[in-house]
Formats: C-alpha cells, structure tokens, sequence
C-alpha cells in the first residue's frame, strides 16, 4: 500500500491543465510534491514524447501509437510515481491512464477492452486516488490554445469532440474517482473549484501542510 497521494488531472487540448497545474504548485507549497507531465517526465518517457508528437510522424497507427503511451507511461511509473508514493509524496500528474481512454480509444476508435488491458499491464495497478477533468468546448480549447499545433492537435475539433465525450462517459463511469470542473469558466472560478477539491480529499485523508 502507498503512503502517498496521487492526483491526475485530464482535459481536452487547450483546456487550461498547465495553468492550473502551476497554481496548484503554488497552493500545495510546503508539502511534499513531485510533478510529472505524460508523455514525458523521466529522459526515456520524453525521447518517446518526441516521436508521438513530431507532426512528421504521421505514419505511426493508432494501436503504435497506444503503445508507445503505454511504453512511456510504464517508465514514469516505474522510475518516479511508484518511487515518489512510497516515500510518502504528492505526485501530480498532467495526464495519466484516463488519456489513453478518451484519445487513443474515443478520438482513435481503438478497441478499449485492449485499451484497459494495456493500461493494466504499463501502470501494473498505479491508478490515481483521485482525478480533476477540466472539461470545455473543443471550440473554446482550440481558442485558447497557442503555439504551433503538435500531432495530436492537428486532428481537429471533431476529434476532440469525441475526446471530450469520451473522459465524460469515464466520468459517470468512475464517478467516486473524478472530480468534473466546468473550464469554461474565468480562471479563478476553475482554480478556486480545483483548489477547494484538492483541500477536501486532502484533509480526508489526514494531511497537514508540511507533512511530508
Ligand atoms: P501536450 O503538449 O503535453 O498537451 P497538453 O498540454 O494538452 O497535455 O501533448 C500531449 C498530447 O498527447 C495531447 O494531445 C494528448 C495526447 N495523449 C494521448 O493521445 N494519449 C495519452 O495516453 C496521453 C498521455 C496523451
């Protein structure tokens, strides 16, 4: 059993996760966090990063693509979240298993009895105690999003439409687990609603600032 805490936070392209994951940081000062950012977040998990997000590499299937999340998911997990919860810490993660449903299985059409077996087998049952879904219109994701659009961008807004439907059917799925915030909304709205979440599930389970 883990000491720690685990908390994902899932949402369309552009939904406004980075913003509220650096205010989360901000809150959470003084605990013991260790962030990471999927895919990505250990050297290995990153070189897989580029290869999913370079736009040249339009060859790559989607079940290739399912894989290779779940190769860089397995390598996060194995080298820092497993790692980080034992030790006692709060690990905060910018996407985890509940991305492979919504794009690789909803926006991609991959079977997602594969899809739950794979992610079985890469986190090998490190599944967060509690996740925030930023939920927003694709159409207000892609207003919002700045920059030169990545491979999975680039897929447009009735792919992310499906996205969207899919992380809300995980939603009502596992309802006891995620935590729906409207992001449509101001910003401080979205983080006060964040925040107030995070200081319940916190307090619930006996954490006090410092605790670590
Ligand atoms: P990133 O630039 O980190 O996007 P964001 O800031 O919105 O998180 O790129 C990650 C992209 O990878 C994003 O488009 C979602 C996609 N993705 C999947 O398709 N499947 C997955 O399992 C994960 C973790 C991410």
């Amino acid at each position: 059993m883990s000491k720690g805490l685990f908390i994902s936070l899932e949402g369309i392209d552009g939904s406004g996760k980075t913003t509220l994951i650096q205010h989360l940081n901000r809150v959470l000062e003084g605990y013991p966090l260790v962030n990471i950012r999927e895919p990505g977040g250990t050297a290995i998990s990153e070189k897989i990063r580029e290869i999913l997000l370079n736009v040249d590499n339009h060859q790559i299937t989607p079940r290739t693509e399912a894989f290779l999340y779940a190769a860089a998911r397995s390598q996060v997990v194995e080298q820092l979240i497993r790692p980080s919860l034992e030790q006692g810490k709060i690990v905060l993660a910018d996407r985890y298993l509940d991305s492979t449903i919504a794009y690789q299985g909803y926006g991609r059409g991959v079977d997602l009895e594969f899809l739950h077996t794979l992610n079985y087998l890469c986190t090998a049952g490190t599944l967060p105690d509690a996740t925030i879904l930023l939920d927003l219109e694709p159409a207000l994701g892609e207003a919002r999003r700045h920059g030169k659009a990545d491979r999975l961008e680039k897929e447009g807004r009735e792919f992310q439409a499906r996205v969207r439907q899919g992380y809300l059917q995980l939603a009502r799925q596992e309802a006891e687990r995620f935590h729906v915030i409207d992001a449509s909304r101001a910003f401080d709205d979205v983080a006060h609603d964040a925040v107030e979440y995070l200081q319940k599930i916190l307090v619930s389970r006996g954490w006090k600032p410092d605790a670590g």
